[in-house]
């Protein structure tokens, strides 16, 4: 009935999240909100992990791409959880390093990371880079020797896989401003280059062929061209790569004709390819990272609104308002995403109308989305979009100088703010 398992109607006919009724939270908390549940957070950390452990003998780690959601708590919970994080500006690290994360579990990734940001990588002990250009790695040589430290890094490779997502989000396809390409040789002079840097220790490979991804198939066929990779590496230059991040990706249910994989098929497909490469060319196993973002947040999160007036425009469409919009959730501007919404107090109702759900900003294109399913909605009403746990509160702004929603983390237990609503002072806080 719901596009996320979390989700529920109680005896008053309203959603709830992990048992929790939102229309309450909607009214202790206000409008918009975002409404994370941590226990499905926590099994979605768990499903990859224990992936590792069952299909390549835990020689891996799973680390949580946290641009997807980021904020102190998230930190917190993936240190709970043994999980590994993905880390790509000053920014990121800094929330991590104040939640007390330990850092030498974080991947800082980037195409054009900043001296500030390399050097600030150093302070705070960040476990492993990925280079994506010769200019940062003649960077990070050099900033590794002002220290007197050796930097861990791995090279950022396009395999030249078409991901058949959003253009915007692929990005293992040899027209990307990430990485090093494989087929013009860019990648292999890249190693090589890395190698006679003095002040590198050279870990591995990294790739990710984009996000949203539904099946296997460009997971598997990466993972054959980076250890096809590893082999020529290993022939050519007589060094073994020790390590291996095959990035994230893993696609999850927006709406109902969604239908994503149990997450641990992305560990077995991948380790079936490198467990064989490996035995049939006599090469040690590198060790595996993995980058979920979206799927261990997406599911997991429900964005809750008050909806507004309503404007029927006779055989055209009928636009119901909400209180947010592309500011705490930009990815129908941007990539025309779509989403499944209920009308929380009413959800045990048919959904009777198809409407636009529009955003509260001075622009046309602010919406959540088009012909949207949804029982009959009136102002007052409380309206849940799903499954946004990932890329809206992170991708959040303050256009037109809207205040960023609360965030809330729920459990089987109790809710709690994560993050505060901001205020008209946050607002102005910068201001001279
Ligand atoms: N690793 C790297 C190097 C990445 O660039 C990304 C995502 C991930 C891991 C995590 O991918 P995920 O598992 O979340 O799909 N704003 C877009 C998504 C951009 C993804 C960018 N990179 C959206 O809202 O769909």
């Amino acid at each position: 009935m719901f596009v996320s398992e979390n989700l529920d109607v109680n005896e008053k006919g309203n959603l709830t999240i992990n048992g929790k009724d939102t229309v309450a939270l909607a009214e202790k908390y206000g409008t918009p909100l975002y409404v994370m549940d941590e226990d499905m957070i926590r099994t979605h950390c768990r499903t990859y992990i224990e992936s590792i452990k069952k299909y390549y003998d835990g020689q891996g780690m799973a680390c949580f791409a946290s641009k997807a959601f980021s904020c102190k708590e998230i930190y917190r919970v993936m240190q709970q959880e043994g999980m590994g994080i993905d880390v790509v500006s000053g920014g990121e690290m800094y929330t991590a390093y104040k939640a007390g994360f330990d850092m030498s579990k974080a991947v800082f990734h980037g195409n054009n990371k900043t001296e500030e940001e390399i050097n600030m990588a150093a302070d705070l002990g960040v476990g492993r880079i990925v280079a994506d250009n010769v200019f940062e790695l003649e960077t990070l040589d050099r900033i590794a020797a002002e220290r007197n430290i050796k930097f861990a890094v791995l090279l950022r490779i396009k395999p030249g896989v078409d991901a058949h997502t959003h253009s915007f989000i692929s990005t293992g396809q040899i027209d990307s401003k990430f990485g090093f390409a494989l087929e013009t040789g860019e990648a292999l002079d890249a190693v090589k280059k890395v190698i006679s840097c003095k002040n590198i220790d050279f870990r591995g490979l990294h790739c990710h062929i984009g996000s949203s991804i539904l099946d296997t198939q460009g997971f598997e066929a990466a993972a054959e061209i980076m250890m096809k990779f590893i082999k020529q590496i290993k022939d050519e230059l007589s060094f073994e790569v020790s390590e291996l991040n095959l990035g994230g990706g893993f696609g999850i249910k927006y709406v109902e004709s969604d239908d994503p994989l149990p997450y641990d098929e992305y560990m077995n497909a991948v380790a079936k390819i490198v467990n064989s490469f490996c035995k049939e060319n006599n090469i040690t196993r590198p060790f595996i990272l993995i980058e979920p973002g979206r799927s261990v947040v997406g599911s997991a999160g429900i964005t809750l609104y008050r909806a507004g007036g309503r404007k029927i425009i006779p055989n055209i469409r009928t636009y119901i308002s909400v209180d947010g919009g592309m500011c705490d959730n930009p990815r129908y501007i941007l990539y025309q995403s779509e989403y499944d919404a209920v009308v929380a107090n009413k959800a045990s109702e048919p959904k009777t109308e198809k409407v636009t759900i529009a955003g509260k900003c001075c622009e046309t294109g602010d919406m959540i989305g088009e012909n949207m399913p949804l029982q009959h909605c009136e102002p007052g009403d409380i309206i849940a979009v799903c499954a946004t746990g990932a890329y809206n509160y992170s991708m959040s702004s303050n256009y037109n100088r809207l205040c960023k929603p609360a965030v809330v983390f729920v459990n089987s237990e109790s809710d709690r703010i994560v993050v505060k609503r901001e205020t008209y002072d946050d607002i102005i806080r910068n201001d001279i």
